[in-house]
């Protein structure tokens, strides 16, 4: 490969060749056939873009505010687990390389660095990402210590009842370590010869039953803005708003949960329509290039988060390889609206895509 990176997909060849198989298939892998992970990818794909020409384009704004926070692209930072597996810096590489970049991180409930070390280690905003287990006081606990932290929503993760089947995984016998926030709460098997410890793990502390009706006893316990991740009909979009959510995530986890759910970006346009402009709707799973957050944008998206890309640029080089993927992508969209004739977010608009419905009708 040549030595200059070019595109954000030349940083999961770099970090394949940096990772154990183990780790990289952790990350890369996706639920049982891996369907919806490669699905994710190939709807971006298959979305035509429809520019205006002769349109002033010297200069292009890119950045936007989401819930009261400007930030420099509509790019965001999704809650991926374990950064420390990818570098020994971990969470604060990417959470300052979240600052640097000015954008919004969203840290995970699995993350291999706590609350505390993260909200000192940088001035990035950021929110984060719960899940809910069977003792609701840890829920309890980390909500509490991340308003005291200073992070500024949490974001509920509500496609996971229970762990996904990652065939790799069980394959490679992966273990994961024990979760940073946890520590002094509940202690982690970790099997030396037994095998995967994600599922029993997972599966046995996750609270399985929590639902729609106990997002009024998380708000009971936090004042902050609530979002729930894991959005894919307008059904759910609907019930969202009807509880009171502070905003949406599209995602299907990255394919990481249930396979053969759709790719987000082709149920995205449902979910905006239910939604209405009430709240922000943002999407991850398979954002690759600018173009692609032009795609999400046109569709009715506020902004976008990317998983793995991040995780690929810090595995390769640390915060740096963050930074790079984060303004790879921002530089890509920023190219990408002047040549489609859109000098700010507001005029990317439904008609510069053609969907594969469109071309049905
Ligand atoms: C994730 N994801 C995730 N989501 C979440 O809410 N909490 C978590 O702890 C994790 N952990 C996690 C680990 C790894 C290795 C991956 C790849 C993903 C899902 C994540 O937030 C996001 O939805 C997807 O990563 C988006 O898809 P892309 O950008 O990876 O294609």
């Amino acid at each position: 490969m040549a030595d200059e990176i070019v595109s954000v997909n030349e940083f999961q060849v770099l970090a394949r060749q940096a990772l154990p198989k183990m780790y990289y298939d952790f990350y890369a892998g996706g639920a049982e056939d891996e369907h919806t992970l490669k699905k994710n990818v190939q709807e971006f794909q298959r979305i035509i873009l429809q520019p205006r020409v002769l349109v002033d384009v010297s200069n292009i704004a890119m950045s936007t505010n989401i819930l009261g926070y400007t930030i420099s692209a509509p790019i965001m930072i999704s809650p991926t687990s374990m950064h420390k597996l990818a570098h020994p810096e971990g969470e604060l590489a990417t959470a300052r390389a979240a600052a640097e970049f000015n954008t919004i991180m969203i840290l995970s409930f699995s993350a291999s660095s706590s609350v505390e070390e993260v909200a000192a280690s940088c001035d990035a905003v950021r929110f984060f990402q719960l899940y809910v287990l069977k003792r609701r006081d840890i829920a309890v606990n980390l909500v509490q210590r991340a308003e005291k932290s200073g992070y500024k929503a949490i974001v509920l993760t509500a496609d996971r009842p229970r762990r996904g089947r990652k065939e790799a995984d069980i394959k490679n016998k992966m273990n994961l370590p024990q979760l940073k926030n946890l520590e002094g709460l509940i202690s982690i098997e970790v099997f030396s010869d037994k095998g995967s410890n994600t599922k029993p793990y997972t599966n046995e502390i996750f609270d399985s039953s929590f639902c729609w009706r106990d997002i009024a006893w998380l708000k009971s316990i936090t004042n902050l803005p609530i979002l729930i991740k894991g959005i894919l009909t307008r059904e759910d979009a609907t019930k969202a708003m009807e509880v009171g959510a502070a905003g949406i995530i599209v995602s299907n986890h990255g394919g990481r949960q249930l396979d053969y759910t759709p790719a987000t970006i082709s149920v995205l346009e449902e979910v905006v329509q239910a939604v209405g402009r009430k709240v922000p709707v943002l999407l991850d799973g398979g954002v690759r290039r600018g173009t692609d957050v032009f795609k999400a944008l046109a569709l009715g998206a506020q902004a976008v988060l990317v998983g793995r890309p991040v995780i690929y640029g810090l595995a390769a080089k640390g915060e740096a390889g963050v930074r790079k993927v984060m303004h790879m992508l921002k530089d890509e969209l920023e190219l990408t609206m002047a040549l489609a004739g859109c000098p700010t977010l507001k005029d990317i608009s439904r008609s510069h895509v053609r969907t594969d419905r469109d071309r049905l009708q």
